[in-house]
């Protein structure tokens, strides 16, 4: 059996978590070995490039160093993990990935498309998911999930303005425009089984 690797993306509170275990569970139910990851993170160093990213006030990084600690940390996520399960023929499920650089650092950073598409290119061999699902959901029901979920705890990417969340948005939306074969939108404001139900049709010409 051929693995496959797949990206799960969205702004705050898109319920990409829970999407990402329903996913995998069905799947593996379909006899394929799941991997499921995450970024930043997923392999030991990329976990604590992770813990350097997500705490301390907004300004502690800005988003050229941003983007740096993402493309390292996935470097390592890439080399560690994600090609050593593909190589072994597992599915490999990640919860976010590139576009989610291309989003915060670049649309909505102010940083070139083209330069983070070189850091990965550098850090990673440019490797893209087999597809990409783009969880799409208000900012404002986002912000009210992701609240109730956290409790009172924001992280560094989470307190920025409504306005940038927007951009985020905005920027994931025209990455399916652009890239319709790779990257999908499935609207998230609906119950999570009836978001299962869709991503699993966009995914319908890769399952086992
Ligand atoms: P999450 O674990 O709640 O998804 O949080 C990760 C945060 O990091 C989220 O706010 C998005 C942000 N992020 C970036 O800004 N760039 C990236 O490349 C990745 C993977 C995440």
């Amino acid at each position: 059996m051929t693995g496959r690797f797949l990206s799960l993306e969205g702004g705050e509170g898109a319920g990409k978590s829970t999407q990402v275990r329903a996913l995998a569970a069905t799947i593996e139910a379909r006899g394929a070995t799941v991997v499921v990851t995450r970024e930043p993170g997923g392999s030991e160093g990329a976990e604590a490039i992770r813990s350097l990213l997500m705490h301390g006030e907004v300004s502690r990084w800005d988003a050229r160093a941003e983007a740096l600690l993402f493309a390292a940390a996935r470097a390592d996520h890439v080399e560690k993990v994600i090609r050593p399960a593909l190589a072994a023929g597992h599915w490999v499920i990640s919860d976010r990935y590139l576009d989610s650089t291309r989003a915060y650092q670049g649309l909505a950073g102010g940083i070139d498309d083209a330069a983070i598409m070189a850091l990965h290119a550098f850090g990673s061999g440019g490797l893209l998911p087999d597809r990409t699902i783009v969880l799409d959901l208000s900012v404002q029901e986002g912000a009210r999930r992701a609240a109730l979920r956290d409790q009172g705890f924001t992280d560094r990417f989470a307190r920025r303005g409504e306005d940038f969340h927007h951009r985020v948005a905005e920027a994931f939306r025209s990455f399916a425009e652009r890239e319709p074969a790779r990257v999908r939108i499935v609207d998230a404001a609906r119950p999570p089984e009836a978001v299962t139900a869709a991503i699993l049709v966009e995914l319908a010409d890769l399952l086992p």
